[in-house]
C-alpha cells in the first residue's frame, strides 16, 4: 500500500487548480442511467471514487468513453467523459461493488424509475458511523416503488411507474435529495420534496437533469417541485468546482502560512467555511482566477463550529479544521451535527503531537506551540486529508499509512501541494 512522507514546515506559494467536485461527479455519473442517450461530462476529476462508479454503471450497460485532451488543453483541465445507456442491460447492483462506496446505492432510483425494477445492496457498514438509507428508502415508497428486503438487497419494482408524490424529509440528506429529483423526474405527475438538501451538488443535478429536459423548480432552495417527464434526453454539462478540495487547500495555507491562489474556487460555494478561515486570521479576495488565501501575520486563533446542512459549516471540512485549530492559540469547540462517530481523526492527530478531548459531538482542541512529525494512518477520505494539513505545518517527517482512502477524494494532492513548495512525496509500495 501506498504511503506519504510530508517534511513540515514549509509556507505554501503558488497556485493550486481545482478540479471537479466528486460530490456532484458522482451522481451526475448516475443520471445518466435516466437515458438512452449520451451524457457528456467535462470538468471530470481522476478519482478512485469516479473510476469505480465507471465499473459499477457498466454493469448496468452504461458505455464510458473518454474523450482524448485537445491540443493546448493544460494536462489540469479535467476529462470530458460521454456516459450512454443505451440499455440497461442489468438492473441489479451487487454487494461487493456497493459495499465499496456508499453513493452507489443511489442507483436505485434511476433504475426503478426508468425500468420498472432494481435489485441494489444494501451499502453495509461505513467508517463514519451508522449511515441509514431509510429516507432514500421512504421517498421511493412515497414515488409508489414497492421495496422488499431480501438477503441484504433492496428490492424495487413499479411496474406500471413512478408516479408524483409530497415527501417531506424528516431530516436533510443530500442522498435522499438527490435520488428523489432523479426518481421523481420520470415519474407520472407532480412531486413537491420539502425540507430538501441546499448542497451546491444538489443544484448542480438539477441544473444537469434540467438540460436532460427534466422539469425542477427550486434546487437549492428547501422546497423543490418537479413536474414528471416521459423521457430524458442527451445533455452536456461541465461538473461544479470541489467546493470541499478548496476548502481544505485554503485550510492547508492558513496552517502553513503563504500565499495560493485556489484556480477555479468560489466562495458562493463555500462562505460558512472561508468565514472560519478569516476568523482564524486568514485572508481571502475573490478574483477573476478564483480565490486567493494568505496568512502572513499573527498567529492562528481559536474558533467555534458547529457542522450542519448547507449553507452552514460542512461536515466535510471539520477534520481539516480540527488539523488548523491544533496549531491555534487558545481552546477551541468543534461540533459535528451531521454524523456520529467523525472523530476518527482525533487519535491520529494526538499522535503529532495535538491536545483534543471529545465531549459527546464536541471536540474541545486546545491549541499547541508546535506538532512533531509521526507515522499516521488515513481512516477515511476527510480525516486523512486532516493528517496532511498537520503534517504540512509539523516539526520533521510524518508517514501517512494507508493513502488510498486519500485517492478516493483529492485529485493529484502530492502534485498539488508540492507545486506550491510543500515537502511531499508519495512513496509507491513495491509489486
Ligand atoms: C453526502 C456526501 C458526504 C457528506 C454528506 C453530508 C456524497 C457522495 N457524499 O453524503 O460527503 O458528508 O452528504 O453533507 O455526496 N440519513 C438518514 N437516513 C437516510 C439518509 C441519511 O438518517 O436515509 C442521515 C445520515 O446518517 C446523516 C444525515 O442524514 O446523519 C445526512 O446524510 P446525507 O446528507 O444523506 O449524506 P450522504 O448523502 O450519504
Amino acid at each position: 500500500m501506498d504511503k506519504i512522507k510530508i517534511v513540515g514546515g514549509t509556507r505554501l506559494n503558488g497556485v493550486i487548480p481545482i478540479s471537479g467536485a466528486k460530490n456532484a461527479a458522482l451522481p451526475l455519473m448516475i443520471a445518466s442511467l435516466l437515458t438512452r442517450e449520451t451524457v457528456t461530462l467535462a470538468n471530470m476529476p481522476l478519482l478512485a471514487d469516479v473510476m469505480l462508479l465507471e465499473r459499477i454503471l457498466g454493469n448496468h450497460g452504461v458505455d464510458y468513453a473518454i474523450a482524448g485532451k485537445r491540443t493546448g488543453e493544460s494536462v489540469d483541465a479535467g476529462r470530458t467523459v460521454h456516459l450512454t445507456a443505451r440499455e440497461i442491460v442489468d438492473t441489479t447492483a451487487p454487494y461487493d461493488l456497493v459495499s465499496r462506496m456508499r453513493a452507489s446505492f443511489w442507483v436505485l432510483a434511476p433504475l426503478v424509475a426508468r425500468c420498472g425494477e432494481a435489485r441494489v445492496s444494501l451499502p453495509g457498514g461505513c467508517a463514519i458511523g451508522t449511515r441509514p438509507v431509510d429516507l432514500l428508502l421512504m421517498a421511493l415508497e412515497k414515488l409508489g416503488a414497492k421495496l422488499d428486503i431480501e438477503n441484504g438487497y433492496v428490492v424495487a419494482s413499479a411496474k406500471n411507474g413512478l408516479t408524483g408524490a409530497e415527501i417531506d424529509f424528516p431530516k436533510v440528506t443530500v442522498g435522499g435529495t438527490h435520488t428523489a429529483l432523479m426518481a421523481a423526474s420520470l415519474a407520472r405527475g407532480t412531486t413537491v420534496l420539502r425540507n430538501a438538501a441546499r448542497e451546491p451538488e444538489v443544484v448542480d443535478l438539477a441544473d444537469c437533469l434540467i438540460k436532460m429536459g427534466a422539469r425542477i423548480k427550486g434546487a437549492g432552495q428547501s422546497t423543490i417541485e418537479i413536474e414528471g417527464v416521459g423521457s430524458l434526453f442527451g445533455a452536456r454539462h461541465a461538473v461544479m468546482p470541489d467546493r470541499i478540495e478548496a476548502g481544505t487547500y485554503a485550510m492547508a495555507v492558513a496552517m502553513t502560512g503563504g500565499d495560493v491562489l485556489l484556480a477555479g474556487a468560489r466562495s458562493d460555494l463555500l462562505q460558512a467555511g472561508l468565514d472560519a478561515l478569516v476568523q482564524a486570521g486568514a485572508s481571502i479576495t475573490e478574483t477573476n482566477e478564483g480565490l486567493r488565501v494568505t496568512r502572513n501575520g499573527a498567529g492562528i486563533s481559536p474558533v467555534d463550529v458547529t457542522t450542519a446542512p448547507f449553507p452552514a459549516f460542512p461536515t466535510d471540512l471539520q477534520a481539516q479544521f480540527m488539523a488548523l485549530m491544533t496549531r491555534a492559540k487558545g481552546v477551541s469547540r468543534i461540533t459535528e451535527t451531521i454524523f456520529e462517530n467523525r472523530f476518527m481523526h482525533v487519535q491520529e492527530l494526538a499522535r503529532l503531537g495535538a491536545r483534543i478531548k471529545l465531549e459527546g459531538d464536541t471536540a474541545i482542541v486546545t491549541g499547541a506551540d508546535h506538532l512533531d512529525g509521526a507515522p499516521v494512518m488515513a481512516t477515511d477520505l476527510r480525516a486523512s486529508v486532516s493528517l496532511v494539513i498537520a503534517a504540512l505545518a509539523a516539526r520533521g517527517e510524518t508517514t501517512i499509512n494507508r493513502v488510498y482512502h486519500l485517492d478516493r477524494g483529492f485529485e493529484r494532492l502530492e502534485k498539488k501541494l508540492r507545486g506550491c513548495g510543500a515537502e511531499i512525496e508519495r512513496i509507491t509500495a513495491a509489486g
